[in-house]
Order: structure tokens, then C-alpha cells, then sequence
């Protein structure tokens, strides 16, 4: 097994479509093996297969005291009710936003051996992995969620005290989604590989993807532009939305 880098914004690969997985072969199990050793050195709850670079259908989710699990092409049958609550993610380290989500959800999924499975009704903290990870196989990062800018802050900073959610138990939300601190960031940065690569958007100077276990894996963002983006995004939100 091995610790795949975790993918962070602005990387492109974040905002793509992932496949779907039509062969569950040792390539995918490797990948799922993979992804689950990624998610918990890197304190993360779930992951999802483009946060690895790979487009395919493949997410992990690992709910506290229980065994890790992948599922292989997801999909979400049924939601029910509506919530918000504090999310994060692997992908935004240091991150928090309030997001909408379900109360609980059905979904239908393969497992590593190709038999069809129901998550009937899940609720809490699965139910909103189960939402956040099959948002990353359709390219959405939770900011997408956010309704105004006082809804994102970074994790040493306090959040807005107009932010008004009496629902929202914030010592929690390390708990949540794929939240990590940064003192819980898997690598040093330094020891990142690629943070050398420059990235720029034009296509033709988008590096030749590499391969892991015949899954083509694309190189990364720099991690420095991670906050410039976040921040770009959270001053381009309404200023206050009292909810
Ligand atoms: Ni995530």
C-alpha cells in the first residue's frame, strides 16, 4: 500500500468529472487500499478518488470505530430533509464552511467484489461523507455549497461572531466531513512531491499524467495557492446572509 498525496485547490483535477469504474480489477482494489491508507494517515473520514489524482468512481469513508470501507460507483438513490452544518476537507486543509445538507440519504454502490450494496437511510456523519465524496466525483468541493462568506473561515481563525447557527455544535466539526487541522496535514510541505511543478491553466502545458497501478494520476497544484483561492472565492460571496 502506499500514501497518495492528497490534491488541494486550486488543482484543476478537483473540478473534473470522474469516471465511472467498469472493471473492478487489482488496479482498482490497489487504488481503494491505497485511498483508505491516504484518508486515515491523513485524519480524514472520507476520501474520493480525484483528491488522489485518479478520475474514477472510487470513494473511501471510514466512520469513527469502524472498519473503512470503498465504494465503486456511487450513487445517491434517495435524500431526505435538510441541515446545515460545519464541513471540511482534505482538499482545503484548514478550512471550515457551513453547507446545506441532507438529513439522511440512501445510496447504492458496488463493493470491492463487485456485488451490489444499499446504504439504506444513512444518517449524521455518513450521510454527510457519503454527499461530500460523491460531490468530488462530479467535481464539487463544499465551498460550492457556502451561501455567504462569513460561512468559510480558516481553523485558527474564530468564526464571524454575527454567524448565528445555534444548531451548529462547533467542537465538533473536527469530526466532520474530511476535516483535518493543519498540525494533522499528513506531509510537510516541503516534502510534498511536485510543489516544484509550476502549474498554469493552458492545456498544453498541463504535465503528462504518471501512472499508478495503470490508473493514469495527474501531478498537482502548488499547495501556496490554496489560500489565495480560498480567499478569492469566500470576498466573492455575499457580504452577510443572516440564515
Ligand atoms: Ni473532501
Amino acid at each position: 500500500m502506499a500514501i497518495l498525496p492528497v490534491r488541494v485547490l486550486p488543482d484543476p483535477i478537483l473540478r473534473k468529472e470522474a469516471r465511472p469504474v467498469d472493471v473492478i480489477d487489482d488496479a482498482i482494489r490497489k487504488l481503494a487500499a491505497d485511498m483508505i491508507e491516504s484518508m486515515q494517515a491523513g485524519h480524514g473520514i472520507g476520501l474520493a478518488a480525484p483528491q488522489v489524482g485518479i478520475l474514477r468512481r472510487v470513494v473511501t469513508l471510514a466512520m469513527p470505530g469502524e472498519e473503512p470501507f470503498a465504494l465503486i460507483n456511487p450513487v445517491i438513490s434517495d435524500r431526505e430533509g435538510e441541515r446545515r452544518i460545519p464541513e471540511g476537507c482534505l482538499s482545503l486543509p484548514g478550512w471550515t464552511g457551513i453547507v446545506t445538507r441532507a438529513v439522511s440519504v440512501t445510496a447504492d454502490y458496488l463493493d470491492l467484489e463487485g456485488v451490489e450494496q444499499t446504504i439504506p437511510g444513512a444518517t449524521d456523519l455518513l450521510a454527510q461523507a457519503i454527499e461530500h465524496e460523491v460531490d468530488h466525483l462530479n467535481g464539487i468541493v463544499f465551498i460550492d455549497h457556502l451561501q455567504a462568506h462569513i460561512d468559510l473561515w480558516k481553523a485558527d481563525e474564530e468564526p464571524d461572531p454575527r454567524h448565528d447557527h445555534p444548531e451548529i455544535d462547533f467542537e465538533r466539526e473536527a469530526a466532520n466531513g474530511d476535516l483535518v487541522a493543519d498540525e494533522d496535514r499528513p506531509q510537510d510541505e516541503d516534502e510534498r512531491p511536485g510543489l516544484d511543478e509550476e502549474f498554469t491553466d493552458d492545456e498544453e502545458d498541463e504535465p503528462e499524467p504518471i501512472v499508478h497501478a495503470d490508473l493514469a494520476i495527474y501531478q498537482q497544484a502548488d499547495l501556496d495557492q490554496l489560500d489565495m483561492e480560498v480567499r478569492r472565492l469566500r470576498s466573492q460571496l455575499p457580504e452577510l446572509e443572516l440564515s
